[in-house]
């Protein structure tokens, strides 16, 4: 028995000195720890010892498989400090490799334009109201003074969506509904989504925006409505706009007015963007027509007022140099992380 655990002793150490790495010192742990491991297998021969040797045998056991097993903890020890560096080493972060790029949302550009536009026109005075994308023909069509056979009317321009169901084809749709709903003073602009039946070209698309501006109140006169415009562009392209107002018609304003600003490309001289006439067409506008402030429930004698047009994507258009109006619509990632 005595010669049986001295050579365990030896044949443990010197197999402990072949080990490797952690998992082999875990592996004789078991071989020799372990319920079928040999000293289970010494435990069981110790029966077979006198009754009068068993207590020493016994110590003698315990007291190596302690020293043994402190063995083990110690080259545990040193193992798993190795391999924890080992892998510090091999997992390190290169932290000067280039990070994956992560894209932050941002407004599209037709709603920053937008916003823009809304924030110099509370600089000015003006309140923002919404009408809707979905109305009746009389408040985008008949309450503005069209008559029943104007070309605009026709299914040819507008989306209808029953006899009196339409998408509105301008924002102009919100002037009635706030004179109903206001007294003068009434100074508002009114930004929306408009809605036309034309072919989808470079020039056109079935849907775009505007920001209507409306101004009632005693004596507004047509000189108010001149100096605001000339006002806005000056703000909105940060210097000064030489404008040009050209007679035009629409059925709720007279006198009616188109509005052309001096060519922001050429200044003048002639080039592709304004087709070599100097200047480019920026709005619609004009005095409200007196039956429409009688519509609205406001009288024409007593108040007059002014109203105008925006075309934003054709504002977007110009301001960044963008050739197609169907980019704005197509939600290309590579056009809208331009902006
Ligand atoms: N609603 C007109 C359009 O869409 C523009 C306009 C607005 C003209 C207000 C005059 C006054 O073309």
């Amino acid at each position: 028995m005595k010669e049986k655990i001295s050579a365990i002793r030896i044949q443990f150490k010197s197999e402990l000195e072949t080990l490797k790495d952690s998992k082999e010192v875990e592996n004789l742990k078991l071989r020799f720890f372990g319920k079928k491991g040999v000293f289970a297998e010494l435990m069981g021969l110790l029966r077979e010892c006198t009754p009068e040797m068993r207590p020493e045998m016994g110590g003698q056991i315990n007291s190596l498989k302690e020293e043994l097993s402190a063995l083990c903890d110690q080259a545990l020890e040193g193992f798993h400090k190795a391999e924890l560096s080992r892998r510090l080493l091999e997992e390190k972060i290169d932290i000067t490799l280039p990070g994956r790029t992560s894209f932050l949302g941002k407004k599209h550009p037709i709603i920053q334009t937008i916003d823009e536009l809304l924030e110099i026109f509370k600089e000015m005075g003006f309140s923002v109201q919404y009408g809707p994308d979905v109305d009746s023909d009389y408040y985008n069509y008949e309450g503005l003074n069209f008559p029943a056979d104007h070309p605009a009317r026709d299914m040819q321009d507008t989306f209808y969506i029953s006899a009196d169901q339409l998408l509105r084809s301008h924002t102009s749709n919100t002037q009635l509904r706030v004179m109903e709903a206001n007294q003068p003073p009434i100074r508002i602009v009114a930004p929306g989504t408009v809605f036309r039946n034309e072919d989808i070209s470079a020039r056109s698309h079935v849907f775009f925006h505007q920001i209507e501006g409306l101004y009632i109140d005693r004596e507004v006169s047509f000189a108010d409505l001149i100096s605001t415009m000339q006002e806005m562009w000056n703000r909105f392209f940060h210097r000064n706009i030489e404008t040009r107002f050209r007679p035009s018609f629409f059925p709720f304003v007279e006198p009616g007015l188109e509005v052309d600003i001096r060519c922001i490309n050429c200044e003048g001289k002639g080039c592709r963007l304004c087709k070599e006439s100097g200047w480019l067409e920026v709005a619609g506008a004009g005095m409200v027509h007196p039956e429409v402030l009688k519509n609205g429930g406001i009288d024409p004698e007593e108040y007059s007022g002014y109203a105008w047009g925006l075309g934003i994507e054709r504002l977007a258009m110009l301001r960044y140099g963008v050739k197609d109006i169907r980019l704005f619509a197509e939600n290309d990632f590579r056009f809208l992380a331009g902006f």
